[in-house]
């Protein structure tokens, strides 16, 4: 009997194991299970029309076009650099990558778009969300 029991034991100590094991792979590898975190937060104000906010430490540029708002990384897709924004494009000051201000590579050797960030709409702010 005292074997029956170590083996039970045994099979329900490996399946809870083996169950937490994939509770955390699965959160690990599914991007929606993960929880995004708050970067900035920034008030609807400060964001000019046709304009941009650069947050150098972050590295992030939130940016306005009308209406539509969104938010790109400033980490060159090259290799890493941080980015510079001008009125007219984004330019890398390491290689000389350029992008627009979608992000799009202009000119390489970056062959990647910078990446976009999370932006929610809540109230009298926008939240950059990482
Ligand atoms: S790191 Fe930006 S072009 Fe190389």
């Amino acid at each position: 009997m005292a074997t029956t029991d170590h083996t039970r034991r045994g099979f329900l100590v490996t399946l809870i194991a083996a169950l937490a094991g994939a509770a955390a792979l699965g959160r690990y590898l599914s991007p929606a299970l993960r929880q995004k975190r708050e970067l900035l937060k920034v008030a609807k104000a400060d964001l000019p029309p046709q304009g941009a906010l650069v947050y150098r430490e972050e590295r992030v540029a939130l940016m306005r076009d009308g209406e539509r708002v969104y938010a790109l990384s400033l980490v060159c897709t090259h290799l890493g650099c941080t980015v510079a924004v001008t009125p007219g494009d984004i330019v890398c000051p390491c290689h000389g990558s350029s992008f627009d201000r979608e992000g799009r590579v202009l000119k390489g050797p970056a062959d990647r778009a910078l990446q976009r960030l999370v932006v929610e709409d809540r109230g009298d702010f926008f939240h950059v969300l990482v």
